[in-house]
């Protein structure tokens, strides 16, 4: 069910909510509002620290030493807090990851931040939201 209500808003306020639209091409001001709105609760029950969703990024040289063995070892850790990974070949030498995450926000940040810091890993990061 769609709820409408009325909103008012310094001029100031409005245009940057306008060029807000028009840059991340939203189809009209309720959607972006909408987005903002979610942005902000999963930021929130992130930092309270609720069970939330998210994926961890992963682009490594898989001739790196031990990265892929570190990578499982930790993974195998946190069976718990994994639903799914996906695995892709780049090219020769890269490799990206995605993990599926779900768990309390705090759980998540600790398995984020060991992977991403491992060595070999090239870049990586950890997206947050919520259901
Ligand atoms: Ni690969």
């Amino acid at each position: 069910m769609v709820s409408r209500f009325g909103v008012s808003l310094d001029k100031d306020i409005l245009d940057d909510l306008d060029s807000f639209v028009k840059t991340h091409q939203f189809p009209n001001r309720s959607q972006a509002i909408r987005y903002l709105i979610q942005n902000a609760i999963v930021e929130e029950k992130w930092i309270e620290d609720k069970e939330v969703v998210g994926a961890i990024i992963l682009v490594y040289d898989h001739h790196k030493k031990n990265v892929v063995n570190n990578l499982l070892e930790i993974q195998h850790d946190f069976l718990g807090s994994i639903l799914s990974s996906q695995h892709a070949h780049l090219d020769h030498n890269n490799c990206m990851e995605t993990i599926i995450l779900k768990g309390k926000a705090s759980q998540l940040k600790v398995l984020g931040n060991r992977l991403i810091s491992l060595k070999g890993i090239k870049h990586g990061k950890l997206v947050m939201t919520a259901v």
